[in-house]
């Protein structure tokens, strides 16, 4: 979700009003992908490079993502949307953290499709949690370096349980990754858009899910073709 600031320079606004305009996206394209029938939307909220940001916008990002969770629980469960997170989460602000832990806790019951945030995440961070970990239980004996395979990698991510990304969209005409599921968008088909995030609305969600559909999904192999 990309664009916030630069939507509100074009509004003549400051930052923190870009941020709350995003707000809005977020909650429509949470609603048209559960009525798609999106099984998994993980939305990059925040990133482990975004705590360098002035300290008034963090202060402001964590305030508007508290009231939002508060304000949005209940509408997560009237439609059916499970709450997830991943990220360093010890690294936000402990009524963050419990707001957090709430709806994710409140929400756990459904099953319509899972929504995940990724706060204060960077897949290099995720990626260094695991070598951690999966390091630690060779050490400790319960792993042997045979049983180490990709799916045994994918399980030590926070995406455990998650399927990789069919489609990834990348809204402000920026056309980088920025440390984002590096290891999950292996095969992930991309889509750029010039779109500012506070203007992504459903018919930019359908266009992208339409240019998805026109792709030919190969993961490296030949299709035959009759
Ligand atoms: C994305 O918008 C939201 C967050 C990273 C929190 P930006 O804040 O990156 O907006 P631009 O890129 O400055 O326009
Ligand atoms: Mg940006």
């Amino acid at each position: 979700m990309d664009g916030n600031g630069r939507w509100a320079k074009t509004h003549g606004k400051n930052r923190v009003f870009g941020h709350r305009n995003g707000v809005r996206a977020v909650r429509q394209t949470t609603e048209y992908c559960a009525r798609l029938g999106v099984k998994y939307l993980t939305l990059y909220a925040f990133s482990t490079e975004n705590w360098a940001r002035p300290s008034a916008e963090v202060t402001a990002l964590m305030e508007l993502l508290v009231y939002t969770l508060r304000r949005e629980t209940k509408e997560l469960n009237k439609n059916n949307i499970r709450l997830n997170a991943i990220g360093d989460l010890s690294r936000l602000p402990k009524n963050c953290q419990k707001e957090l832990a709430a709806a994710i806790e409140n929400t756990s019951h459904n099953n319509r499709m899972t929504l995940t945030l990724a706060l204060s995440y960077s897949a290099r961070w995720e990626m260094t949690q695991a070598v951690k970990n999966i390091a630690q239980q060779i050490q400790s004996g319960s792993l042997a370096i045979e049983d180490i395979n990709e799916s045994l990698i994918s399980s030590h991510l926070s995406t455990a349980g998650i399927p990789d990304p069919e489609l990834m969209i990348r809204t402000s005409g920026e056309q980088r990754i920025s440390n984002y599921l590096l290891w999950q968008i292996a095969y992930t088909e991309f889509y750029f858009t010039e779109k500012l995030w506070p203007d992504f609305d459903e018919n930019e969600l359908y266009k992208a899910i339409y240019t998805y559909q026109q792709r030919e999904r190969r993961f490296g192999k030949v299709l035959e073709k009759r």
